[in-house]
């Protein structure tokens, strides 16, 4: 697991986007992970910067999300995918019918969700996965007690997430769905490449759990302490429980240029 501790939200932008646009650089078709949450923004928007700079395309690419809402409206602002249409993929060159994400209004909603792992896996597999965390350690939205074999599935938000993502629902948690459909732990690590964000000491818990916890279903996140390619991308207050904080701070700043992204 690589740990780079930033300089804060500028640092984190240009190596996201450089993750990004590196990789569709080399493979035009890629298959991108993303995630929804206030801790990517700062990448994506450096992400479009570069595609309207004409660095950058996607138009060979495709995309998956990590999580969706049940029962929101399909025009409902919140709906992980008007949200990241909103916040990406409207905002770049990527063929918009090449983005999917659970589909959370299904009948059948078990049946959704293994035609989201099929489709996963027809595409080939994620190549790069951006992640957030939660506060309690969630990733997607794998709550605490998730089966670290999970695959795509219904869950129920914990009574913290639901106050955590209130602010995008008028700061009323009671407005928050109370279930979603999430990628299962298993299923994100199958994808080839992981990029973890988080900022501010909130998450400096959960960041600690990560990274130098045990691996554990209470702090899901853990899970990616089995994974060989994750990075992940923090600042100085979301790693300000870490224990080895200076040594990694000394292998970034020592990573030869042939590692970067
Ligand atoms: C939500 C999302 C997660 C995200 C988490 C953290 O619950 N389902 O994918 O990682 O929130 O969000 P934020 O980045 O806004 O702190």
């Amino acid at each position: 697991m690589e740990v780079i501790i930033t300089s804060g939200p500028d640092e984190i932008a240009q190596i996201g986007a450089d993750a990004f646009c590196h990789l569709v650089d080399r493979k035009p078709d890629a298959v991108l992970g993303l995630a929804t949450g206030s801790s990517p923004l700062t990448i994506y928007d450096e992400i479009v910067r570069r595609y309207e700079g004409g660095k950058v395309s996607f138009a060979g690419a495709s995309a998956f999300t990590l999580d969706e809402y049940v029962g929101l409206s399909a025009d409902h602002p919140q709906r992980y995918r008007n949200v990241i249409a909103a916040e990406l993929t409207d905002r770049i060159d990527i063929d918009p019918t090449r983005v999917h994400g659970p589909d959370g209004l299904a009948e059948d909603i078990p049946a959704a969700c293994a035609a989201y792992e099929a489709a996963i896996a027809e595409a080939g597999g994620v190549d790069l996965q951006i992640l957030g965390i939660g506060t309690d350690g969630h990733i997607a939205f794998n709550e605490p007690g998730s089966s670290l074999a999970s695959r795509t599935r219904i869950k129920t938000l914990t009574a913290q997430t639901r106050v955590d993502n209130a602010r995008f629902f008028g700061g009323d948690a009671e407005a928050v769905p109370q279930h979603c459909l999430t990628q299962g732990l298993a299923t994100i690590m199958e994808a080839r490449q992981l990029l973890l964000v988080a900022t501010g000491r909130a998450k400096s818990e959960a960041i600690h759990h990560l990274v130098e916890g045990a691996v554990s279903a209470m702090w899901p996140g853990t899970i990616l302490q089995h994974h060989p390619q994750v990075t992940v991308l923090i600042d100085s207050a979301a790693a300000s429980r870490l224990a080895l904080s200076d040594y990694y701070r000394e292998t970034y700043a020592s990573k030869p240029a042939w590692q970067h992204f």
